[in-house]
């Protein structure tokens, strides 16, 4: 049997990349033209996967332009990004690791970096410095793309992935304003930007009192349409020896709404029990193994959340829009007006909710499809 067309749970950068024609151009030629640029979405809609695609493109055709992402997910403090930010731009910056080992006395001044390196070189290459001295000179680690770039005639382009993280760190109002002044000097180096909890990406960067305040372009990544989707899927089908209609295929992105690891993955589930010709059967069958299969995740969601907030997420589901009028706060027993927008807040920061043009909706469809079973019965196929 033929592997599964359809991926989700890593980033789909090359295989099951799909569409983004818009948003790769869009991206790819402010990278290219010295655009620093900020990429917001909410989680699992394709950011890593669009700048990866886009890196990865450029990689290929650019040899003077030297890539570097790092995902900033795991990463707690100053100290550990500035080591980590140093060691991938050593690392983009020569295909040889012995360049890698010479770059203390060919790049910095200041500061001596401790450099190791192990086995497999591309792996085990590590890089420390002794903490008093980087506090003293962060700004040589900062400026450290731009030396490179100037002694050897090359441009970088830096991808920091979940950049909203940074603003955990101790100390972070003053690195912040470090980061945007080091940056923003830099000729030779352009900065993307990106993460997914819109309300830190955009008081980061919408706010006029803050460093970063109009740094570059601000990309909102949008949802896949849906009659890509549907393209993508009939065409995946196809190609892996079996068969969708259009109809069918259309629920997908329907129930999932156009969210795109969701889309995969009932793709993939759909995909899987089908013999030969997707039908209505089969979708059914793969939306209720997706449910099933997430459950015990969303029964923690709704176990960490308030009561006041449950019953606030209930009225989103009803989709209720005036949350403070009497009527409503009576209806689902939302508390007092102070109450509602104190839980409100606490459901967008924490991803569950947010504003669509003024509306509020589910960020996660499926987690909405199994919250409106558990509490009204409605079955998840209501669509259909
Ligand atoms: N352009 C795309 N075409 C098809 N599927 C995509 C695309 N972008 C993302 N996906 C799907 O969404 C999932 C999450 O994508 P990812 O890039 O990790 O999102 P983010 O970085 O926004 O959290 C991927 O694993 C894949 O299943
Ligand atoms: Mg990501």
């Amino acid at each position: 049997m033929k592997d599964s067309p359809f991926i989700y749970g890593t980033t789909v950068s090359v295989q099951s990349f799909t569409n983004r024609e818009t948003e790769t151009q869009k991206l790819k030629s402010n990278l290219l033209n010295g655009i620093n640029t900020t990429l917001i979405s909410p989680r699992r809609w394709g950011k890593s996967s669009l700048v990866e695609k886009v890196i990865a493109d450029i990689n290929k055709k650019e040899p003077k332009i030297k890539t570097v992402l790092i995902d900033l997910f795991a990463v707690g403090s100053e100290a550990e990004f500035l080591e980590h930010y140093a060691r991938e731009v050593i690392k983009a910056s020569s295909s040889k690791w012995q360049e890698w080992m010479n770059s203390g006395k060919d790049f910095f001044s200041k500061l001596i970096p401790k450099l190791s390196i192990g086995i497999d070189p591309a792996n085990d290459f590590n890089l420390s410095f002794d903490w008093d001295e980087l506090k003293k000179n962060s700004d040589e680690v900062l400026n450290l793309p731009e030396i490179i770039a100037k002694k050897k005639g090359v441009k970088f382009i830096i991808c920091l992935d979940e950049f909203q993280n940074l603003s955990s760190f101790n100390g972070y109002l003053i690195f912040e304003k470090k980061l945007r002044a080091c940056w923003q000097r830099q000729k030779s180096v352009t900065y993307c930007l990106f993460g997914s909890k819109r309300h830190m990406m955009t008081e980061i960067f919408n706010n006029s009192s803050k460093p970063f305040y109009r740094f570059g372009d601000i990309m909102l990544l949008p949802k896949i349409e849906t009659k890509k989707w549907i393209t993508f899927i009939c065409k995946s089908f196809e190609g892996a020896g079996k068969h969708i209609d259009e109809k069918t295929a259309e629920y997908i992105p329907m129930l999932m709404k156009n969210h795109s690891w969701y889309v995969q993955q009932l793709a993939h589930y759909t995909w899987n029990y089908t013999q030969k010709r997707a039908t209505k059967t089969e979708l059914i069958t793969a939306l209720n193994e997706l449910i099933n299969a997430n459950s015990p995740l969303y029964q923690k969601e709704v176990e960490y959340i308030s009561s006041t907030q449950l019953n606030f997420l209930k009225a989103v589901a009803k989709n209720e829009t005036r949350f403070t009028s009497v009527a409503v706060m009576q209806k689902h027993l939302l508390g007092t007006p102070r109450n509602v927008l104190k839980n409100k807040i606490i459901l967008i920061n924490n991803d569950i909710i947010h504003d669509i043009d003024g509306k509020f909706e589910f960020v996660d469809p499926a987690f909405e499809l199994w919250f409106k079973w558990i509490y009204f019965k409605e079955p998840y196929n209501v669509l259909m």
